[in-house]
């Protein structure tokens, strides 16, 4: 495929701590709150644990020496908070040390490591003093986030501070089906300001210590309202962009909520939980903005036929609920094919929504998608390969969707496929696969699949005809 792009263009493979890693007790570390959420039968799809995952812990420079294989500019990991400060004490020097070698590796191989700091796994120990409902965790976050700068920070460029808080707050705390699991709405929204605050804080700290490259990474969507005519509907979709985009994006890039949220919320006193000089501490200036995207969503406020597939019921749409129950909202399907996640596949969405942040947050630094991809039941040939031709055309489509935001003014600088690796997918354990390596969970052997070569070719075509 021929594709327009800048120069420049930043190529990379995506992955987190808590899905590859393995090693969950190992050199010091101790449970982070997925390795205990993942103890109760019946959290996660075949009760999966986490250990060994895909054992990257201990394959970590041959999983590097694939990231070259492939071509890729940079690789986008997540440390374990639960690794490096394990039980909400003073740092661990043999946890530190993994990053740090990870890091050399990546530098020796020509790979920009941009690092992530929280992508979910918080310390069971910070979770049993109240986890993110608490205020005090946004402090912790700095200690953390301190202690890691201090060892990378000479030679890592690119600091991101959280990988999509909407799921951290709304589905660990709301819907209760990531870690810790519970179902408190006052807590959902107690985590998505104290997340906030703890980003605001690292960011000044960060950026006192000199860091460039700093920004956060956010799950975003279009809330597309089914009927565009029907007032109702247009007010579900307002809700979910309000709830799921806006909430995030307001404070970070404009210094305060929404009007509406805050009226959407007002029964759960969320007002309260916003201290004088928060929304100036959150919203510090960024360098980028990470966006991931897999799909986006049809809203509307009307029942669903009777015969409607599960999944698409309110309660059945993460973080759908409890915020919107008063409201009546469904997500009615569009004639678009779904992946294994029975999620839709809509690549043009992802333009709309680059172009859209583009229009709307004046002042928005550059964009890159930090995470795109897709899960299928992939089948191993009997040559060996397997040939996701689903996952090829996934990855191409919203490639190409990129480069047409970018055609229509967007600015944004780089993709990161989501993943790497087939690894633990949280709640669904090691049952869907989203890698463009596969990982035979029997022997974590690892296979380059069409997709990945694919990708290669992509990289590399776009490098030939860069101007
Ligand atoms: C995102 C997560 C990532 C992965 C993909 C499929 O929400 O950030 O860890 O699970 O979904």
């Amino acid at each position: 495929m021929s594709l327009s792009l800048p120069s420049g263009f930043l190529w990379g493979a995506a992955t987190a701590a808590a899905q590859i890693e393995g090693a969950a007790h190992e050199d010091g570390k101790l449970d982070s709150i997925w390795d205990h959420f993942a103890r109760t039968p019946g959290n996660i799809a075949n009760n999966d644990a986490l250990d060994p995952a895909v054992d990257h812990y201990h394959r970590m420079p041959a999983d590097v020496a694939l990231m070259r294989e492939l071509g890729l500019d940079s690789y986008r990991f997540s440390v374990s908070w639960a690794r490096v400060k394990p039980a909400d004490g003073p740092a661990n020097p043999l946890g530190l040390d993994f990053y740090s070698r990870l890091v050399d590796e990546l530098l020796g191989a020509g790979i920009l490591p941009w690092l992530t700091l929280y992508h979910w796994d918080l310390p069971q120990a910070v979770q049993e003093k109240g986890g993110w409902a608490n205020r005090d965790t946004a402090q912790r976050f700095l200690d953390y986030a301190t202690v890691v700068h201090d060892t990378l920070g000479d030679r890592v460029s690119h600091w991101t501070t959280f990988n999509e808080p909407f799921c951290s707050a709304y589905l660990g705390y709301a819907s209760g089906e990531h870690a810790p699991g519970l179902t408190e709405p006052r807590s959902a929204l107690a985590t998505l300001h104290h997340q906030h605050l703890a980003h605001g804080l690292a960011v000044k700290e960060l950026r006192a210590r000199g860091t460039q490259q700093l920004g956060i990474t956010l799950n975003l969507t279009n809330a597309v309202p089914d009927d565009p005519d029907d007032a109702a509907d247009l007010d579900a979709a307002r809700r979910i962009d309000a709830l799921w985009n806006r909430a995030f994006l307001d404070p970070i890039f404009r210094g305060c909520y929404p009007d509406d949220l805050l009226a959407d919320v007002a029964a759960l006193d969320f007002v309260s939980l916003i201290h004088d000089g928060d929304l100036a501490t959150i919203a510090q200036p960024l360098d980028f903005l990470g966006v991931n995207y897999y799909h986006d969503d049809n809203v509307s406020a009307h029942p669903l036929p009777a015969d409607s597939p599960a999944g698409l019921r309110p309660t059945d749409k993460p973080g759908a609920s409890p915020f919107v129950a008063s409201e009546f909202v469904t997500f009615p399907p569009r004639a678009l094919p779904l992946t294994a996640m029975g999620w839709e596949i809509n690549a043009p969405g992802l333009t709309t929504l680059l172009v859209r942040l583009g229009d709307e947050y004046r002042g928005l630094p550059p964009m890159y998608v930090t995470e795109n991809g897709s899960a299928w039941d992939d089948v191993v040939s009997l040559d060996g390969a397997v040939h996701d031709t689903e996952r090829v055309a996934y990855l191409e489509s919203h490639v190409q969707a990129v480069a047409d935001a970018i055609a229509a003014g967007a600015d944004v600088r780089g993709y990161f496929a989501w993943s790497l690796l087939d690894n633990f997918e949280w709640a669904w354990g090691y049952e869907k696969r989203f890698g463009i390596i596969r990982v035979d969970y029997e022997t974590q052997q690892r296979t380059i699949k069409d997709s990945g070569h694919a990708f290669a070719r992509l990289i590399h075509g776009s490098r030939s005809v860069a101007p």
